[in-house]
């Protein structure tokens, strides 16, 4: 087996031990194998919506021969997991507009959420404080030069969404502020410098990125 990228072995550590998950836009499914073969999980479901990763999928569950652990599911979303308990629901790799409408589809058949977007995951935060759901860990990972953010969301313990600070930097990663945090808040604060230079100062745009230049200066 192609081993498991950083980014993705970081994200299979916050599995439980013999949890049943499903791995949503699993592309390969080279998550649930990784945990199929190292008998760190019950039972997995990979989904996704298009035929073609799926079909590599189903090659790959058959080489490994995890047949008997991994389902594979075209289907958008949630959707192909009607009535099946999930204990950790895996969704990396998409934009978090496109996670976020996956979450719409969220029941109470599902404990917990492993979420990694491809891009600013505030809206993810957003959502759980909607939700009253709680933040059990927030990781940082670089890959590629890009910085991610793995949000564990629980529903029953841990850190909550309180304040608009919490949405925008995670109330983990604010207390933890470790050499990463650091690296990436010093590049968002250049990034909106240079983006406040070039807006007109009498506009909402303008006051919303110097409020937000405002919060990245308090924090770190
Ligand atoms: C870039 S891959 C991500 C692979 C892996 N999860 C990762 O984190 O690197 C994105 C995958 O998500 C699938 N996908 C996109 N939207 C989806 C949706 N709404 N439901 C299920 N799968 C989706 C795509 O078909 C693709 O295989």
């Amino acid at each position: 087996m192609d081993r498991l990228s950083e980014r993705l072995l970081l994200i299979a550590k916050q599995v439980n031990d013999k949890d049943v998950i499903c791995d949503i836009g699993t592309d390969h499914a080279m998550i649930p194998i990784y945990l199929a073969k190292g008998n760190l999980i019950t039972k997995a479901y990979a989904c996704d919506i298009a035929e073609k990763p799926l079909a590599q999928a189903k090659k790959n569950i058959a080489k490994y021969q995890v047949g008997e652990i991994i389902t594979p599911i075209l289907a958008n979303g949630l959707h192909g997991l009607a009535n099946i308990k999930i204990d950790s629901c895996i969704i990396s790799g998409l934009g978090s507009a496109s996670i976020l409408e996956i979450l719409q589809n969220d029941s109470d058949l599902i404990d917990r959420y492993i979420l990694c977007s491809n891009d600013d995951p505030t809206i993810l935060r957003q959502w759980v404080k909607a939700k009253k759901y709680f933040i059990e860990k927030e990781l940082l990972i670089k890959e590629n030069e890009i910085i991610y953010e793995i949000i564990v969301i629980n529903k029953v313990a841990g850190q909550k969404v309180k304040n608009k600070r919490d949405i925008l930097f995670g109330p983990v990663l604010r207390k933890e502020q470790t050499k990463l945090f650091q690296e990436k808040w010093l590049l968002k604060n250049d990034y909106y410098q240079t983006l406040l230079n070039k807006i007109p100062v009498k506009t909402k745009r303008y006051q919303e990125i110097r409020a937000k230049l405002k919060m990245i200066n308090k924090v770190i």
